[in-house]
């Protein structure tokens, strides 16, 4: 065939996607090719998944789970939600890709429609990435440009302990656990972390000599642990007094995650910049900054910072198409309150000793350390769900979880509780 000639496109059932999708290979058939194929750093994944439908995914051999993880905050509308879905598809049957020698009219209705709903001022911006760890990269390249002066350069950024931020190595010089940290020394330096929601260390820390300030509303990784009342109140005002940026983190928090577009709205400040991605493109991979105001925003100029691949019209479409759903069918209030029914009955759960979170990212303490057991009980009874500590599950699931598919998790937690112990 001539090789400008179109390849047929109807012969969809006999592609090679499709091959695989109708295999009658075992979960443990996967496993072991997976193991000898892709890269150790995820360890042997807990199951194959083969499809999705809204909060429901079935796996190689057929089994059914409720999804209360969401690929981690990630699946804002479910699995293959069908106008996210037939979005993407027409807008990849229309322009796919074109770099960023050019644009398009999803990427620059994607910027203007987030600068809206992060309520940022007039002269803000908006660079899109591929990731959260690439947003927060543009972030800690941003937090360079605010260099102070020769005689006072600004040579430190603050994050807290606990912190997570991606896995890049500007990102993992923020992230505070030393597994992750410490193979990769040297890691771009200045980075101090300052104990978690104790307001005195952090203004002890902020000076002229800092140039950003990063702090996530919620720690997702850490075991959904929200700063404490008012403390990015404080963090706002330590850092506008010393000039210094600062920059919210809102890769898991953000895009209706908590009822709202940014879980740090309650606090009535204006941060400096803030990180976007997970929910953001509905499964659709696409990360974001948004830098606040004139001044932040004019730190990075052409030809400092760049991507490929960020902003191509697919994701943008993608999370256009997300953000209509989220906004016309009233998600985020539904989020509100279902994560406030589902907080209620895990407290009620005998061997819950602490529930935290807001809205749809919840994370609950048990009084062992069987976290790990209740994952792999989940799964066995049909739950997908996560243990960011040895007693603590996090449940990020779809903000389209029905009452009844939380309710279901509700009435069979005590069980899988006593499997995990059970089982020690
Ligand atoms: C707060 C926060 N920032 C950054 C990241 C990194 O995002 P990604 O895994 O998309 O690179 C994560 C991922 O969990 C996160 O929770």
């Amino acid at each position: 065939m001539n090789p400008t000639e179109t390849a047929p496109t109807t012969d969809l059932e006999h592609s090679p996607v499709a091959e695989l999708v109708q295999s009658r290979a075992t979960g443990a058939q996967w496993l072991s090719r997976y193991n000898s194929s892709l890269l150790g750093v995820f360890g042997t994944p807990q199951r194959v998944l083969v499809r999705g439908a809204g909060c429901l995914v079935w796996d190689a051999d057929g089994k059914e789970y409720l999804d209360l993880l969401g690929g981690i905050a990630v699946n804002a509308l479910g699995h293959a939600h069908p106008f996210v879905t037939s979005v993407i598809s027409s807008q990849l049957a229309t322009l796919g890709h074109v770099s960023n020698f050019f644009t398009s009219p999803t990427q620059i209705a994607l910027a203007e429609k987030l600068l809206e709903i992060t309520r940022a001022p007039a002269g803000s911006r908006v660079f899109f990435a591929n990731s959260g760890t690439e947003a927060v990269e543009a972030a800690f390249k941003l937090a360079r440009r605010n260099t102070g002066s020769e005689e006072k350069p600004r040579t430190k950024v603050i994050a807290l302990e606990g912190a997570f931020h991606g896995r890049t190595m500007g990102a993992l010089a923020l992230t505070a656990k030393e597994a992750y940290r410490a193979p990769f020394a040297p890691l771009p330096g200045g980075v101090e972390h300052v104990p978690f929601g104790d307001i005195d260390a952090l203004r002890a820390a902020v000076d002229d000599t800092v140039a950003a300030v990063f702090l996530e509303p919620i720690q997702g990784e850490a075991g959904v642990r929200p700063l404490p009342a008012g403390y990015l109140r404080a963090a706002r005002e330590a850092t506008s007094a010393a000039g210094a940026l600062l920059i919210l983190d809102e890769v898991q928090t953000g895009i209706g995650r908590t009822g709202k577009w940014l879980a740090s709205e309650d606090a009535g400040i204006m941060p400096d910049a803030v990180t976007l991605a997970k929910g953001l493109g509905g499964g659709f991979p696409i990360g974001a900054l948004v830098t606040y105001g004139p001044e932040t925003s004019a730190l990075l100029t052409a030809g400092q910072h760049g991507t490929t691949f960020g902003g191509n019209p697919v994701a943008t479409a993608a999370a256009l198409a997300t953000l209509h759903v989220l906004e016309n069918q009233q998600v985020l209030g539904h989020v509100r309150k279902l994560g406030e029914h589902l907080r209620a009955g895990l407290a009620a759960v005998h061997g819950v000793t602490e529930v935290r979170g807001d809205g749809l990212l919840i994370g609950f303490d048990l009084d062992a350390d069987v976290a790990p057991a209740v994952v792999t009980a989940g799964l066995g009874a049909g739950f997908i769900v996560n243990s960011p500590g040895p007693h603590t599950i996090r449940l990020a699931p779809p903000l389209i979880l029905t009452t009844e598919q939380a309710d279901r998790f509700l009435a069979a937690l005590p069980a899988l509780l006593q499997t995990a112990k059970d089982a020690q």
